[in-house]
């Protein structure tokens, strides 16, 4: 598929007698808003980190419109969320965000215009010159969501970018998500909250102990009047 922009080829990883991720094949096509879900310790970290090359599969691969997860170059492509983001809480964000930007390999002047761009897309110019000792949860995510928007990358690997936050946080969250989509934009989102991520997402795959359960279309498997939820208490609880 020329479209594809992520590919897990039979990808295995094992921590000792775990395994964390068994055997999981799966791709992502370009502009596509793909959900990975799966319960506490199924797995999606895991493949997010090798994804990254934070971690090496065991056996399988892992591509990158076309760049194996194991050559550097495959992370230009790559905006990232890491699960439990955290920001020094010294820095501002916008110093944050320059730090960011300069380690991405920008000069100072095309960091600063990077800042100002992802500033402004998560709409947090208010608060860019506060230090992060004094924001929000909610407006450390919208900050780590910039660091992510960093480099103009096209694909966002966003590791439960709602964790913490409260009802109005995880709306903005979502608002901001859906502002980004029609730019050419693909989403890899691993996330609990799985009403939002029926509000969100075209695609889903739930991950349990590791094994691929299901991937298709939301529609296709909320189609019997089941909500997102039922379908993975089933997949999970192996209820037939
Ligand atoms: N570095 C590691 N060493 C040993 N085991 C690990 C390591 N990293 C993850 N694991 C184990 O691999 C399994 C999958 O973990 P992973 O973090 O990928 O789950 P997850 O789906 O992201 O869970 P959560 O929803 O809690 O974030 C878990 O059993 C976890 O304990
Ligand atoms: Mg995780």
């Amino acid at each position: 598929m020329s479209n594809t922009v992520i590919e897990f080829n039979n990808v295995t990883k094992r921590y000792g007698s775990l395994t964390a991720v068994d055997a999981v094949t799966l791709s992502v096509a370009q502009g596509e808003y793909f959900a990975l879900l799966g319960p506490n310790g199924a797995g999606k970290t895991t493949l997010v980190k090798m994804m990254l090359d934070f971690t090496r599969p065991t056996s399988g691969t892992i591509s990158v419109n076309g760049i194996s997860s194991t050559n550097t170059a495959c992370r230009n492509a790559i905006g990232y969320l890491a699960e439990n983001h955290r920001m020094p809480p010294h820095l501002s964000g916008r110093q944050y965000l320059q730090r960011c930007a300069e380690l991405c390999g920008f000069s100072r002047r095309e960091a600063a215009e990077q800042c100002d761009r992802s500033i402004e897309r998560v709409g947090m110019r208010e608060k860019e010159h506060s230090k992060a000792s004094s924001y929000s949860k909610g407006m450390i995510q919208r900050f780590g969501l910039a660091s992510a928007l960093v480099g103009n990358a096209k694909l966002l690997i966003l590791d439960e970018p709602t964790a913490g936050l409260d009802p109005i946080g995880i709306r903005e969250m979502r608002l901001l998500l859906e502002s980004l989509k029609g730019q050419g934009m693909t989403i890899l989102l691993s996330s609990h909250l799985l009403s939002e991520v029926e509000k969100i997402c075209d695609t889903a795959a739930i991950i349990n102990k590791g094994k691929l359960m299901v991937k298709d279309s939301i529609s296709s498997i909320i189609r019997d009047g089941e909500t997102l939820e039922a379908v993975f208490v089933r997949l999970v609880k192996g209820l037939t």
